[in-house]
């Protein structure tokens, strides 16, 4: 259950790349928070800025001259962005972690499993090598990897899609931290194992108490799993909603265009851009980011951009038409 502190707070981000035709603006202006124990979906088409967010967060993108990053993120009343690299490092793992798409490529293929976990409790808990096995083992066993033993003896390779990530998973919680997040973590796996995957997070989060952030492009998972959503568009967030809220009232025209483009049940799609009406992007400009593809804009979504509103009680939309 999610308490009424936050844990995280994302205060006016902007993420800028440079690229062959000057600055993009991946992240513009986001403000988000996220509760202690809450379960907090960001979705949004590819490209949106769902994984640039997330990186950023956990200082995954560096210091680089080409990227630039404005705003605060403060965790547990710590600015990341304003905290040393090494600093950084020491608390990635400890009090936030993240899980990737791809688990078997992310897993070191040189090493057994065991080794794996067990390295991970010799660097947090400072403990011996017979220890931190034995420690590594009980941690499979959590993420309900059956005969934690032998499989500690494997290397990631023998493993399938869904065991490499349930390692993922149990290296991301070796410390316990305080917040994790989820980048499409199930995007590759079947059906199936996507539902085991889930499960189990969810179960983790209910006896650990650990915040999740969840970036999916699949609406039905965010709806099953999350308390809140945050709706993602050309680097702002457009509709901000419980998940009750946000599937009973869908109120951005593009919320509705991507509640509509949902794939058939048991049928795996990602959230393809919609199509332009005029065939160009509205990014990093003052404008409604949606304005190209919108069938209800008027000259006012040319003139500004509108920001989040409250129109029911904590749904958020940004969209003059409200
Ligand atoms: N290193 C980089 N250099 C330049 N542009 C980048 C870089 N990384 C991301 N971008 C751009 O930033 C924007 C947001 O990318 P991001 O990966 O966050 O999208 P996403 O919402 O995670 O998409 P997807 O659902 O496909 O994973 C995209 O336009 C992307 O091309
Ligand atoms: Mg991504």
């Amino acid at each position: 259950m999610a308490s009424t502190t936050n844990l995280l707070e994302i205060k006016d981000l902007s993420i800028k790349f440079t690229t062959e035709s000057g600055w993009l603006t991946a992240v513009d202006h986001l403000n988000l928070d996220i509760k202690k124990g809450e379960k907090l979906g960001l979705v949004g088409e590819s490209g949106s800025g769902k994984s640039v967010t997330a990186m950023t967060i956990m200082g995954l993108l560096g210091k680089r001259r080409d990227i630039a990053i404005q705003g605060q993120i403060m965790l547990e009343g710590e600015d990341l962005l304003r905290m040393k690299q090494d600093k950084i490092e020491k608390i990635r793992g400890r009090k936030m972690s993240m899980i990737f798409q791809d688990p078997v490529e992310s897993l070191n293929p040189v090493f057994r499993i065991g080794n794996l976990v067990a390295e991970a409790f010799m660097v947090q808990e400072k403990t011996d090598k017979k220890i931190a096995w034995e420690r590594a083992i009980e941690q499979l066993n959590k993420v309900r990897i059956r005969d934690p033993k032998a499989t500690a003896r494997q290397f990631p390779h023998e493993l399938s899609g869904g065991m490499c990530q349930r390692v993922m998973i149990a290296l991301a919680l070796v410390a316990n931290p305080p917040l994790l997040i989820a980048d499409e973590p199930t995007t590759d796996l079947d059906v199936t194992i996507q539902a085991q995957i889930l499960a189990l997070l969810k179960k983790l989060h209910q006896d650990l108490g650990t915040s999740v952030i969840l970036i999916t492009h699949d609406l039905g998972v965010v709806c099953q799993f999350c308390d809140r959503i945050a709706v993602m568009l050309n680097g702002r967030i457009v509709e901000l909603a419980t998940a009750d809220s946000l599937f009973t009232n869908p109120s951005h025209p593009y919320t509705r265009g991507l509640l509509n483009s949902i794939p058939v049940l048991g049928k795996k799609g990602r959230l393809e851009p919609m199509p332009s009406i005029h065939n160009q992007e509205a990014r990093g400009e003052n404008i409604c980011r949606f304005v190209h593809r919108c069938a209800i804009s008027t000259d006012r979504c040319c003139s500004a951009a509108p920001g989040l509103r409250e129109v029911l009680p904590n749904h958020y939309v940004a969209c003059f038409s409200h």
